[in-house]
């Protein structure tokens, strides 16, 4: 079984698909830490805007993966690395590339292949798994997404202002929902929860009473 959960910056994706991937005993895939190991790399070699299209020569050099807790690019745990903010700042040049995308949603179907699978992005139930079993879009009102990404920052010792946070993820929604391949779009199936005011158990109670329920008419109808 597949369940995919998409949704904008700060909608809590991460924490309640690794919750959700706890409590159901799936494996846990978050693809956004993808594009971000690809963007390191492309960092690490100085590589500016201008070089962005070279990036597709670059991908088929590195072996990413991901265990469920810690991302690995090249056989180095990079899972710190790719949160600084010059990789958030950066990550677009990998996201908004065609042939970066095409290989890295080829990784992540080989990654779903035979195993139950919780997996988080932007594009995850209508492009890369459009017949799974279960989808959800998770939101958020932009100010409660940008508060919680300001305390995230602040509690990792950060000096930004909630302006700034909010300044850089509106950025990031235009450029999420406009890139012309993989753009954040709920699918038409999928089930929209909105986080505002709700704790992470919450939400992750309710996805997974649903979850629950779609593997119980599975296995009626069998
Ligand atoms: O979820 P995140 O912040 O770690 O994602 C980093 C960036 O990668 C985000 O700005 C959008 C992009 N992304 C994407 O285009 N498609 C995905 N499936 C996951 C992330």
């Amino acid at each position: 079984m597949v369940v995919t959960i998409d949704g904008p910056a700060g909608s809590g994706k991460s924490t309640i698909a690794r919750l959700l991937a706890q409590r159901l005993g799936f494996a846990f895939l978050d693809t956004g830490a993808m594009y971000r190991a690809v963007t390191l790399a492309a960092l690490r070699r100085g590589w500016t805007e201008a070089e962005a299209a070279a990036l597709a020569e670059l991908v088929p050099h590195l072996h990413i993966a991901f265990d469920g807790q810690r991302t690995w690019l090249n056989g180095e745990d990079v899972s710190q690395a790719i949160r600084r903010p010059e990789v958030t700042a950066a990550v677009h040049l990998a996201a908004d590339n065609p042939h970066v995308r095409q290989r890295l949603v080829e990784l992540q179907r080989q990654h779903a292949q035979g195993k139950d699978l919780v997996t988080e992005g932007r594009d995850q139930g209508t492009v890369v798994f459009p017949d799974a079993e279960c989808k959800f879009f998770l939101t958020a009102s932009r100010q409660e997404r940008a508060r919680r990404r300001w305390d995230e920052l602040r509690r990792r010792g950060a000096a930004v202002t909630l302006e700034e946070v909010l300044a850089e993820q509106d950025a990031r929604d235009q450029r999420d929902a406009s890139r012309a391949i993989g753009a954040l779009r709920k699918a038409a199936d999928a089930i929209e929860i909105c986080t505002d005011g709700l704790s992470p158990e919450d939400v992750v109670a309710r996805l997974e009473a649903i979850v629950r329920q779609r593997q119980a008419a599975a296995t009626a109808a069998i």
